[in-house]
């Protein structure tokens, strides 16, 4: 399974990149605005951290502006990955991309039939939001279970990217039924190291190697 960072922060990226756990990175409108950095530079700079796929996305409705934005934006990197929402001008840019070997991420996924969608238009990426599929009283990780049973089904080569994740649990699902990768803010893919007996092992291990007066260097 394979972990993106879901920000536009620098620092947070190079330091997930340096822990040698970090596969790709997933932007947004919204995190490029939380960034301040302009979006040309920011992406460019990710791009240059990391070799996995960079998601950059564009903000046009319409297939032929989407398409415009695209260009400019491929031309940044080699590992950029166009993401274009869920409708259905995204996924003619989407197809048209894919064509000519563009990596494309279909975002805003929330059903499973969208995700169908996606698939028949050859996106490298689905992105199911979790995390805003449980705010709105829906269970996020039955869509990511279809959306498995779906691609599997017809043999998709389509990526599942858990996307909108919050916590912990989100992850440890999302592998229990095979998506492909979570993209996760940094605190998360953090928190995930944590426990409280590996905190509690070091600290008795600790204590007793003191006792021994030893040093290993
Ligand atoms: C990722 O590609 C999405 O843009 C992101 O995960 C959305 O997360 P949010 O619901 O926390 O904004």
């Amino acid at each position: 399974m394979k972990f993106f960072a879901d920000t536009a922060e620098i620092d947070d990226i190079r330091e997930l990149a340096e822990t040698g756990l970090l596969d790709g990175v997933t932007t947004n409108p919204s995190l490029i605005a939380k960034s301040g950095r302009d979006f040309m530079e920011v992406t460019k700079e990710i791009c240059g951290i990391t070799d996995g796929p960079v998601s950059a996305e564009v903000v046009a409705l319409d297939h032929e502006t989407m398409m415009k934005e695209a260009e400019i934006l491929r031309k940044i990197a080699d590992n950029v990955c166009i993401k274009v929402p869920l409708t259905i001008d995204g996924l003619k840019t989407c197809k048209a991309l894919t064509g000519d070997g563009t990596m494309v991420n279909v975002t805003l996924c929330f059903s499973a039939n969208q995700a169908l969608l996606a698939a028949k238009a050859g996106a490298t990426f689905v992105s199911p939001f979790v995390g805003r599929h449980d705010d709105n009283g829906f269970d996020g990780m039955d869509l990511i279970r279809d959306i498995r049973l779906i691609y599997d089904n017809y043999l998709f080569d389509t990526e599942i990217l858990v996307a909108s994740v919050r916590h912990a649990t989100h992850v440890l699902e999302s592998a229990r039924i095979g998506a492909d990768v979570a993209t996760m803010p940094p605190k998360v893919i953090k928190a995930l190291a944590n426990h409280v007996l590996t905190d509690k092992g070091i600290e008795g291990f600790l204590a007793d190697w003191a006792k021994t007066g030893q040093s290993i260097l």
